[in-house]
This record gives structure tokens, sequence and C-alpha cells, in this order.
């Protein structure tokens, strides 16, 4: 290519001399010189040619269709919209809460999607129920991705075959009830973002079981209307009783919402959450422990606020909160029976896509690591996983 330009502009150059000096008579040397001179730029664009040309059909020959004088790798689709085959990476929230934001803006895909469930287990250390989740996922190789957050002073050793293996991200230390906790969350869904095909994204710990099997879970994530947010409006002093008027005009006392942490969300509403910049120092500054907890707050007043009409306003996942207190029960291997399980999947009535239902909870907490055994026992006859 060099040689060819290099041989045009020897081409022009004695062509603008004679027309700048009509009148002179031009000296036979030189213009011996300038001859050669077009005779080996001719030359060297002819061979350069040909090497190209040998170079684009030894690519063929190698199964790359493509014409390539650069010696690039031709960019496909597929290159570019593959999910990182690490999950480990070296940037802070900053860089990846800002590389997850990016949106396509043509909305049709060019490409066949097959848009999956990122199922984001926020824990502490080890996840006691896995051998239960590994049957859940058994055999839905493809529609589903996992990502775990733990502390990161704990190092997991899933073997190779387990679906858990190398899906830790990046992780920090956060705390019940801070801004830490939402932070982590935040982290899970904006490394879930990195993977075009997430379009689901279920928040869950280290206690929480599923309910249903993958198909039915699938199915009723799919096909809802609504992203599965808990969010509601409650008078008292643990609802409206934590709004702060400093947090006015971006929140008001009639926007304040609260809900359960366990969230399903969709990709729209993820990429939100990620975004977010104008409530974040808000609820950071001014929805404290003990005073407030912001991860019953946050997500859920921002969004009701941005996309109430997006909103299920419940929770997907059960929990009990009948014993009182300031925690949830905690069922163990006693509380592991047929009973227990048709209270939580037939004595129930909520909306589904505006229909009436009894089928309101595909997962539960909170869940002892005693109640496994049992747990599985029972799983493939009330859970039919
Ligand atoms: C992330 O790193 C960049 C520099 O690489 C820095 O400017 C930015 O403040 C960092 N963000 C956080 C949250 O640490
Ligand atoms: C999932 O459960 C439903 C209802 O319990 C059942 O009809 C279906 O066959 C199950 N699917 C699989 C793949 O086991
Ligand atoms: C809160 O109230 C102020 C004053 O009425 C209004 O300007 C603002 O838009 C409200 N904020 C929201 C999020 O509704
Ligand atoms: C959820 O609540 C918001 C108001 O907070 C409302 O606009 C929306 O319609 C509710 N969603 C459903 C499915 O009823």
């Amino acid at each position: 290519m060099q040689s060819r330009m290099v041989a045009l502009e020897e081409g022009k150059e004695p062509a603008t001399q004679f027309r700048n000096s009509p009148s002179r008579p031009f000296p036979l040397g030189l213009l011996k010189f300038f001859l050669l001179f077009l005779v080996l730029g001719f030359g060297a664009s002819i061979v350069s040619m040909y090497m190209i040309r040998r170079f684009g059909i030894q690519n063929m020959a190698l199964g790359q269709s493509t014409f390539m004088p650069c010696f690039e790798q031709p960019t496909r689709v597929e290159s570019l919209i593959r999910p990182p085959s690490n999950l480990m990476h070296n940037m802070n929230d900053s860089d990846l809460f800002w590389r997850a934001s990016f949106v396509p803006r043509i909305k049709s895909y060019p490409f066949k999607r097959n848009p999956k469930i990122a199922f984001m287990f926020l824990t502490k250390g080890p996840l006691p129920m896995q051998p239960l989740w590994e049957r859940f996922f058994k055999g839905h190789e493809g529609v589903y991705s996992i990502y775990i957050h733990s502390l990161p002073s704990y190092t997991a050793d899933f073997s190779p075959s387990s679906v858990f293996y190398r899906r830790q991200i990046p992780s920090q230390v956060s705390e019940w009830g801070k801004m830490s906790m939402c932070d982590a969350e935040r982290r899970l869904l904006a490394n879930a973002l990195l993977d075009i095909s997430n379009e689901w994204f279920v928040l869950l710990s280290e206690s929480c079981i599923p309910l249903q099997n993958f198909s039915i879970v699938y199915r009723y994530i799919s096909r809802s209307w609504y992203s599965f947010m808990g969010a509601f409006d409650e008078p008292g002093p643990y609802g409206r009783g934590r709004y702060d008027e400093n947090m006015a005009p971006e929140v008001n006392l009639s926007n304040w919402r609260k809900g359960s942490q366990w969230f399903e969300i969709n990709r729209e509403l993820a990429v939100r959450i990620v975004e977010d910049d104008a409530y974040y120092p808000k609820f950071k500054e001014f929805c404290v422990p003990h005073a407030c907890y912001v991860d019953e707050h946050y997500f859920q007043t921002m969004l009701t606020i941005q996309t109430p009409h997006l909103l299920a306003n419940r929770s997907l996942t059960y929990v009990d909160w009948s014993r009182g207190g300031a925690h949830p029960a905690t069922f163990g291997r006693e509380d592991i029976k047929e009973q227990f399980f048709k209270k939580i999947l037939e004595d129930q009535s909520c909306l589904y896509n505006n229909q009436p239902t009894s089928l309101c909870f595909l997962f539960a907490r909170k869940i002892a690591p005693n109640a496994l055994d049992a747990l599985l026992d029972i799983a493939p006859k009330v859970l039919g996983i």
C-alpha cells in the first residue's frame, strides 16, 4: 500500500512541475531521472499488490474468507457479544458500572439471542444448599448464569464439575443494613450485565432454596409483565418513619417505599440501578442504621419513582416474619415437611400478570444448613427437583 501511494505521488509530481514552468526547457538528465523513478515506483506497487493478493489467498486456504491486508482477525458479532470467559477482572466499581451501563439503541437483536436468567448469590462464604441448586440447574445449560459475591477473605473451592466453579466476582466487605450491602448488589448486577444474554436478574442468599423446578421458574419469570421488586407504602415507624426530609426533592415522603431485599428485575431496571447517581448519595447519607436500613428502601423507592408501571410490588422469595423480631424465622431439619411446603406453595394468593394465582413464590429463605438432607429427600416429590 505504502509503495503504491509513493508511486502515485511520484507520478503526480512531475506533471505539476511541467505545468508551473511551461516556457523553460526541461533538462534531459532530470527527465530520465524522473522516468526511472516512475518505473521503479510502478514496479514496487505491482509487487506489493501481488503480495497482498497472495496473503489474501493464504488466509482463504486457512478457512478465513475475508480479504485481510492488515493481519487482523475479522470482527464478527459473536466476538462482540461473547460473555467474559473469566469473571475476575481489575476494574474498580467506577470502571465496572460505567462499562455495565452500555445499552444498545437498536432494540432488535441481529442474531439469535437466548435470554438467560442471572442467579446472583450474595453470600458470606460457603453455599450450604449447593447440592440442591446443582440438581435445580442440571440440564438447563445455556439459559442461566451464576454470579457469587462473598466476603473477600473467603476462598471458594468448588470442583470443576460444579455449576458454581469459577463464578465468583471481585468482592468487597458488605454489612447488613448499610450501603456496602447495596454496593455489593450493584456489583453483582454490573458483572451480570456484562453478559448481553442475561435478561433477568435474581438476587439470592446462601440460605435460599428453589421452590419449583427450573422450567417453571424460567417460564414464570420470562413471561411476567412485571419485575418482582417488593415495594409498599407502610405508614408506621418501620415504614414512613424511616424517611428523612433531607432526601427531598429527589425523594418525597409520598415516594418512600419499603420492601424485601430479595428481588428479580429485568435488564432495563438493572441498568437503572447500576447507572444511578441521583438517589444513591441521598440514601447513603440519610438512610443509615439504626434509623433506616438501606437495603429495604433504596432500590424499592428509586424504581417506584422511575418505573412504577414495571413493578409487581411483591417479592418471589418467601420469608416468614410471623414469629416477630428483627430477623425472619430460620427453618431447620424439623421444619422440612410436606405440610410446610403446602403452606408456601398452595395457601397463597397474589396477582400474576393481573390475574389471581396461588403460585406466588419461586424461592424461600431462611433455610438452615442442617435442613439439607431432609430437603434432598423431599425435593423430588414436593418441589419437582
Ligand atoms: C477507579 O480508578 C480510577 C483510576 O483508574 C479512579 O479515577 C477512580 O476514582 C476509581 N474509582 C473508585 C470507586 O475507586
Ligand atoms: C417441572 O414441574 C412441572 C410441574 O410440577 C412438571 O409438569 C414438569 O414436567 C417439570 N419439568 C421438569 C423438566 O422436570
Ligand atoms: C418532590 O416534591 C417536589 C415539590 O413538590 C417536586 O418538585 C419533586 O418533583 C418531587 N419529587 C418526586 C421524586 O416526586
Ligand atoms: C406497583 O405500585 C406502583 C405504585 O407504587 C403502581 O403504579 C403499579 O401499578 C403497581 N404495580 C402493579 C402490578 O400493580
